[in-house]
């Protein structure tokens, strides 16, 4: 039966993610991944929202998160599953935004399943195999999977109000 323990456990182990996912709109800027390719759509590749330094210090601060909680736990499964982590949810990023292009969307415009919860699945995807491994170091149950979207959802939403009430997003979202 879930309880509160295990899913303070499953915020912990996310935290890697949220890291990836939230620091580049404070740390990113710049020449943007795509370098201004457009594709045959003539719409860009990613577009100006990606850019190499976000990538960079989603990264970098992503996988320093989880480096903290894999000290604390004193667990060499969790060293490696904060750069799969982190790279998963920027890679979810990434794909959630080349969706959107080839949609029509501008960088900016609102998509619930790819700016809010996309990310949390490619990161579970990439640390898949550490999950899945014959003594895990966490067990995702369908609850808990549950309510990590549920999680993701609600902070993302807070944080992306607070990141443009602060003036570090253009659109509250
Ligand atoms: N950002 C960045 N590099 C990344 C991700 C984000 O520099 N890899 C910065 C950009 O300044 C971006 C802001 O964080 O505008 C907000 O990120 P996000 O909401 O993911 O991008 P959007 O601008 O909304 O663009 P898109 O529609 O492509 O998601
Ligand atoms: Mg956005």
């Amino acid at each position: 039966m879930a309880d509160l323990a295990y899913f303070l456990e499953l915020f912990i182990f996310i935290l890697p993610a949220y890291f990836a996912n939230s620091t580049p709109v404070i740390f990113g800027g710049g020449t943007p991944v795509d370098f201004g390719v457009k594709l045959w759509d003539r719409r860009r590749l990613f577009g100006d929202g990606k850019t190499w330094r976000g990538l960079a210090a989603g990264f970098i601060l992503g996988t320093a998160a989880g480096f903290v909680v894999a000290s604390y736990k004193a667990s060499g499964d969790y060293f490696v599953l904060a750069p799969l982590l982190a790279g998963g949810a920027l890679l979810g990023d990434l794909l959630g935004s080349f969706i959107k292009r080839r949609m029509g969307m501008r960088s900016g415009q609102p998509s619930l399943f790819m700016d809010q919860l996309l990310f949390l699945f490619t990161a579970l995807a990439l640390a898949f195999p550490v999950l899945a491994k014959p003594s895990p170091p966490i067990t995702l149950t369908p609850e808990g999977l549950v309510f990590l979207v549920i999680l993701t959802y609600v902070l993302h939403v807070g944080a992306n109000w607070l990141a443009n009430r602060l003036g570090l997003k253009r659109v509250p979202w």
